[in-house]
């Protein structure tokens, strides 16, 4: 059956180059099968079977949230508390959550990362990546990348997250990179490294990364958010698919970014939670570098499912402008995932958001407002707001 959602008062479509937003007034959308058959001025809509006045709402595409950890059990209040008086975050961290995540069942978790999925919809995310992370063993790795592959398609191994307690290093690195990756490998897409100051060196990030691309994964990496370790270069040559925190970049570092395919993913709610300093984003919008924008959803870093929360801080912190945040959110994550959607090109899903606002600029001037009205998927709604 064919419906024509019209009443539009703001359609944004996102091109294919970074910040290319193009907003229509007075808008329909049409969608057939789960695909947009029309996205354009009211005028020339199509005739549908059935049709729904949105009543002077927006529409944007669906937020595809490239960056997650929802496989965990466990919370770390106390630990966000103590950063607010000055103690500063640092990676050792994980491995409290590692410790809740260990003991939890199958059922614990799923049903965990179920109860964020909902808020993702909630919060108009339409798409998302989900790493494991949190098990640091092979067993509890395993059940992890489990359940996520039973989540979501975009599925990614962060067994290199840090060294977990009581294990030597280069153990750890053996099983990462032998025993585990063979475990986990068949329910995996990506493998992502945290190249960072208290988690893994630049050589230990291209031996594990190397690893995981001789296994058939694909690399993306978690990188210079707490310092600049170098590994940028290294990003690049592998041909990641994205490097996300990014906050201490060099100039060499932005050249290098500028002419690749990697993308840079900014995560806001990791350094609003952590109290650190942004990444100038601005700064890589001019030097051409594509950016994504994603929750980082995790108990300890960024304990957020609102993308909307993200795109405000994004465009309040670190310079982008509202069009720019709205692409990197959509487009952006989905580029960052090498994958379709974040689109309402005609032939895409009709993953789309209908946001109670006169337009997307209401995501960020509207801090902390449930705006989001309905979440569609394929042109079925999966939220209502009540
Ligand atoms: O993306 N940076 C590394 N990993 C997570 C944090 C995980 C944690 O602190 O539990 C992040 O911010
Ligand atoms: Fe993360």
């Amino acid at each position: 059956m064919s419906t024509l959602f019209k009443g539009i008062s703001s359609l944004a479509l996102t091109g294919e180059t970074f910040g290319d937003v193009q907003i229509i007034e007075n808008a329909a959308l049409a969608v057939d099968g789960g695909k947009v058959v029309y996205a354009g001025p009211a005028s020339k809509a199509p005739y549908c079977q059935e049709e729904i006045d949105l009543g002077g709402k927006s529409v944007i595409p669906g937020f595809v949230d490239s960056h997650s950890h929802l496989i965990f059990a466990g919370e770390r209040s106390e630990e966000f508390a103590s950063r607010i008086t000055g103690k500063p975050y640092a990676a050792g961290g994980i491995r409290t959550t590692v410790r809740a995540t260990r003991t939890a069942s199958d059922e614990e978790l799923k049903a965990n990362a179920e109860k964020l999925i909902a808020e993702f919809h909630a919060a108009g995310i339409t798409q998302f990546e989900i790493k494991s992370g949190y098990g640091l063993d092979v067993e509890t790795e395993l059940r992890s990348m489990k359940i996520a592959a039973e989540l979501t398609q975009h599925t990614t191994f962060l067994g290199a997250h840090v060294v977990p307690e009581g294990v030597e290093r280069a153990d750890y690195i053996k099983s990462v990179t032998g025993e585990m990756l063979q475990a986990v490998g068949p329910y995996a897409k990506w493998i992502d490294v945290f190249c960072d100051q208290g988690a893994f060196s630049v050589e230990e990030t291209k031996q594990i990364l190397e690893a995981g691309i001789a296994a058939g994964l694909k690399p993306r990496l978690h990188a210079n958010q707490i310092a600049n370790l170098g590994v940028i270069p290294l990003a690049v040559e592998l041909d990641c698919a994205s490097v996300d925190h990014a906050t201490h970049l060099s100039a060499e570092d932005i050249a290098v970014l500028s002419g690749s395919n990697t993308v840079v993913t900014l995560l806001p709610g990791a350094e609003f939670s952590t109290k650190s300093e942004y990444p100038d984003a601005r700064r890589l919008a001019s030097a051409g570098i594509t950016l994504a924008i994603a929750t980082d959803c995790n108990p300890g870093s960024s304990y957020t499912t609102s993308m909307p929360f993200c795109i405000a801080v994004a465009v309040r912190e670190m310079g982008l402008t509202p069009e720019q945040a709205l692409w990197a959110a959509t487009r952006g994550g989905a580029k960052a995932l090498r994958t379709e959607g974040g689109s309402l090109e005609v032939g895409e899903s009709a993953d789309f958001v209908v946001l109670d606002a006169p337009s997307h600029v209401f995501l960020s001037y509207r801090p902390g407002v449930q705006l989001v009205s309905q979440t569609y998927i394929a042109g079925r709604r999966v939220f209502e707001r009540q």
